[in-house]
This record gives structure tokens, sequence and C-alpha cells, in this order.
């Protein structure tokens, strides 16, 4: 059971961001990654539908074998994480939130702002997150729509993304907000064009980095951290598998064989 794979899957290619996080910390595993490119976006999506994909996700990673869940989608972790795990309680399964409580933490300004889908946004499970770590502080919320269907064509600067990254950061920084939550897995890949708007002492914060070692964690609580070098990740797309290979290296990843999915 340690050498079997661990599944990770985002409505796109945004959880590449946390793939690439869990690679640099865990080097020895396999994984297995499920882009539903064919639904994306998440973030414009009732949950009743999201949590559906989620239990589909989970599903086809069982059959796979899995020994680990990795949602690397804040929206989907918003409205499916709960369900999943009632539904498995003995798989560990990662989810994501904005990272609200580090924000708080940093901020010297008072002021944070969280750049993420409608869909996060608008949640309960958000709600209870700013009750619970945001009661000093003032948080902006900036729904950012557009944002995601640009970078999964692997837009990262283009004029029109330029554009609409601006109107979306520019309310923020006008309410000298000092910490910018990237509440979005596709928004890490924004960070170069983001830091060329922003001044040099406003923090970018996102959580792949404490995802990657909350799986570490879970994994050897149950003395499931794999041993032996990894084999290349499998991609899997419910989108174009062509246009998904085609990304990939602009995203870290290599370029490999991307399959079907069509569940
Ligand atoms: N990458 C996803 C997230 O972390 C959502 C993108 C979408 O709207 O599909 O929230």
């Amino acid at each position: 059971m340690r050498e079997a794979p661990i599944g990770v899957f985002d409505s796109g290619v945004g959880g590449l961001s946390v793939l690439g996080e869990i690679q640099r910390l865990l080097p020895n595993e396999s994984l297995l990654y499920v882009a539903d490119c064919g639904n994306i976006p998440y973030g414009e999506k009732t949950p009743e539908f999201i949590r559906e994909r989620c239990s589909v996700m989970a599903g086809f990673f069982r059959e796979q074998g899995a020994k680990a869940l990795v949602l690397a989608c804040n929206t989907a972790t918003v409205a499916g994480v709960a369900d999943l795990r009632r539904d498995f309680p003995d798989w560990p399964i990662v989810g994501m939130e904005p990272a609200v409580k580090p924000a708080a933490a940093a901020t010297r300004s008072g002021v944070v702002g969280v750049l993420a889908t409608t869909g996060t946004l608008q949640s309960a499970k958000f709600a209870a997150l700013l009750d619970r770590f945001a009661a000093d502080i003032k948080v902006i919320t900036q729904p950012c729509p557009g944002l995601v269907e640009l970078i999964e064509t692997g837009d990262l600067h283009s004029a029109e993304l330029r554009t609409l990254l601006q109107g979306y950061v520019a309310p923020l920084l006008a309410q000298n907000c000092d910490t910018i939550i990237l509440g979005c897995t596709h928004y890490p890949f924004l960070k170069p064009l983001l830091r060329s708007m922003i001044a040099d002492d406003v923090s970018l914060i996102d959580t792949g980095d404490a995802v990657a070692r909350q799986l570490q964690r879970l994994l050897a609580e149950r003395d499931l951290l794999a041993q032996r070098p990894s084999q290349a990740v499998k991609f899997w797309t419910s989108g174009d598998p062509q246009s998904l290979r085609k990304i990939l290296p602009l995203l870290g990843q290599t370029a490999s064989n991307v399959q079907n999915f069509d569940l």
C-alpha cells in the first residue's frame, strides 16, 4: 500500500500548483491527476454539482487504488470535502482553504485581501473561516471571474489578463491591503504578473506547500509514505487531452501522456 498512488484533482490546471509542491516535498510518491476541464469553471457552478463531481473523482481514484486523495481546488473543498470524509472515513483526504489564518497573523496594516472564486467566497465554510480567524482584521473579498478561463488556455501574461487582474487587485490596494490571499489554486501561476503590479511590501499567500505538508503528515501517521522513487505522473482530463498536453510544460510539468476522462 505504501507504493500506491495519490489521487489529485481540480476543475482544471490550477491543481498543478499544488501537484508541484507535493512533488517537491514527496518525490517518492506516485501521482494521478485529473483535470475536470470539461466542467470548468467550478467557481460558477452550484455546490450540488460540485459535490457530485467530487464523488465521481473519489470513485475513480478508489478504483485506481489510490491510498489518499487531494482536493487541489478551494471551490471543490468548500462544497465537497465534508461529504467525502463522511463517505470514506478511513481514507486520508486533504482539502484546501484560503490562507486566512496565516494572513491574519502576517498583516501589519490590518487589511487582508482575498482573491478567490465566487463559489468559495459565498460558501458557509469560508464564512466560518473568517469568523474563526479574522475577527480582528479587515478582510476584503474579491471574486475573479474570467481569470481561470484565461489561465486554462496557458495565458499567464497577456494584455487582456493583465487588465482583468489589475481590475481585481486595485480595489484591495486602494484600501491599504498589505497581504493578498490567493484563494484559488489557479492563481499562484499569476504570481509573477501580480508581483509586477504590487509593491514589494505586499505579501502574496497561498496554501500549496501547507497542503503538501498536511498530506505528508497524514501519510506518515499511517505509515503510508512511499519508499521507492516514483513513476511519472499520470494525467487525465474531461476536456481536450491535446490542449492539456500543450499547457503542462508552461505550468511546471513535463509533457506526458494525457488520457481522456469521460466519467
Ligand atoms: N482551482 C479552483 C479553486 O481552487 C477553481 C477554479 C474554477 O473556478 O474552476 O478554487
